[in-house]
């Protein structure tokens, strides 16, 4: 397993250039499978979720080809197979993706209920329930969930909470519905409005995306496309944190700040010097305040950002409250901070961070995706090195991180 090794105190300089979303790619590449044309797709980041998400679309029978330029060519000519087994859904819960344009391409599909993972239980109760109301009959068995319908009935599905996968789940189901479809308390977050837009490219007829309420209007065919997928807003988030904490001066290229607006917010809050312009945000460090932060489905602080702010927290001159709205389990990095000098107090939902303590590096682990970024962050200003282990979390959401902080200035390097 590889370990990445960072040596803290040097401040970051120069220009990074922000990847594709990666949570945008995912449903994007999911919805090749409701059209036989073919779909490309521009700007994908080159993660490991997308290269399990072609193996799993190779398995249903799509042919998806990579091109050098970060892009590729997908085409669901034929489905054949509607199976989403059990070792891919375990390595990617976002494989869950394909339930909503399997059963309006095909009418049926069996998917392997995904596990939990280590920032909770997160069941897919609301995707499963939206698809009853849209005419699936299911049957859950042997760890799996089938689900069939003649032809999906359009209807009003009301989310109990805000979903993202549900909200793409169901959204792309409704495509093919016959009738309408009305996605109540949807999530608003700018993936899916990026979905919507390459839906409604592919003919799919879709109004209110990027508001609590979604209307999609079933056509009987969707046609192929060529979208570009939008940046990353949470690898932007995690280099602004990073050109912060270590006092430099960052510029971020090929970002979308419109999509970033309550974390740079709220970064400006603890003193960090933030300038933004078409396609770039520039980051530039100084004495960190603390200031509280919860995290709220968007346009609120992202929970994919809490860990990273953690992280930056621990450099605050004071005392800040992280408090942690969105999943039961999302503290992990908390325990491998404090094994590097940080003060740090869980109480139930609430971690407490105690600044400034000066970190000391230490061979910690990375728990999930967001956490392994704070540990990187934290590497960069603890004094001596620190070694990560379990980076395979990290190489799932983040292309090529070392060599872009590298380029920076960063002391790190991958140890095979
Ligand atoms: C998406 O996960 C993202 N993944 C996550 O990013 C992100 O953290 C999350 O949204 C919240 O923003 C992708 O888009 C591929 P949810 P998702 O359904 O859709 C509960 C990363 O780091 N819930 O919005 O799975 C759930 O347990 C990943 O890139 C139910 O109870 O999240 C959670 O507590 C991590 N029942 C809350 O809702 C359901 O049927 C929000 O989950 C569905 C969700």
């Amino acid at each position: 397993m590889d370990k990445l090794r960072v040596t803290g105190g040097t401040p970051l300089h120069g220009s990074v250039h922000i990847s594709g979303a990666k949570n945008s790619a995912l449903p994007a590449m999911a919805a090749s499978l409701l059209t036989a044309d073919e779909v490309t797709l521009e700007n994908l980041p080159l993660v490991n979720d997308i290269f399990t998400m072609r193996r799993l679309l190779r398995e249903l029978g799509v042919k998806v080809d990579f091109e050098a330029d970060h892009s590729a060519r997908l085409r669901a000519e034929k489905i054949l197979s509607d199976e989403a087994p059990y070792d891919l859904v375990k390595t990617m819960r976002a494989s869950v993706l394909v339930l909503g344009p399997l059963l309006a391409r095909t009418g049926h599909a069996r998917v392997s209920l995904p596990g939990g993972c280590a920032i909770g239980a997160r069941p897919i109760n609301m995707h499963i329930k939206g698809f009853e109301k849209l005419g699936t009959i299911e049957r859950t068995e042997h760890g799996y969930l089938e689900a069939k319908a003649e032809r999906l009935a359009g209807s009003e599905i009301i989310f109990d909470r805000i979903t993202v996968t549900g909200t793409e789940n169901l959204m792309m189901a409704g495509t093919l519905a016959a009738g309408c479809t009305v996605l109540q308390n949807a999530a608003c977050e700018p993936e899916v409005v990026d979905l919507a837009e390459m839906l409604i490219k592919m003919g799919a007829k879709i109004e209110g995306a990027g508001t609590p309420t979604i209307t999609i209007e079933g056509v009987h065919a969707l046609k192929g496309t060529s979208h570009r997928i939008i940046p990353d807003r949470i690898e932007a988030g995690t280099f602004l944190v990073a050109g912060a904490i270590t006092n430099g001066e960052l510029e971020l290229l090929d970002a979308n700040p419109s999509h970033l607006a309550s974390v740079i917010e709220k970064l400006r809050d603890t003193g960090v010097h933030i300038e933004t312009g078409p396609g770039r945000i520039t980051v530039r460090g100084g004495d960190i305040r603390p200031a509280d932060v919860v995290t709220k489905e968007y346009p609120g602080f992202a929970t994919d950002m809490q860990a990273q702010y953690m992280a930056l927290m621990t450099q605050a001159n004071g005392t800040s409250v992280i408090h942690e709205n969105i999943f039961e389990n999302r503290f992990m990095h908390a325990s491998e901070l404090l094994r590097m000098g940080a003060d740090i107090k869980i109480d139930g939902s609430r971690a407490i961070v105690t600044g400034k303590t000066q970190l000391t590096g230490a061979n910690v682990i990375a728990s999930d995706l967001r956490a392994s970024a704070s540990l990187i962050i934290a590497g960069l200003v603890a004094d001596g090195f620190t070694v990560i282990d379990r980076v395979y979390h990290l190489d799932r959401g983040y292309e090529k991180i070392e060599e872009k902080l590298r380029a920076a200035g960063a002391q790190i390097e991958r140890l095979k």
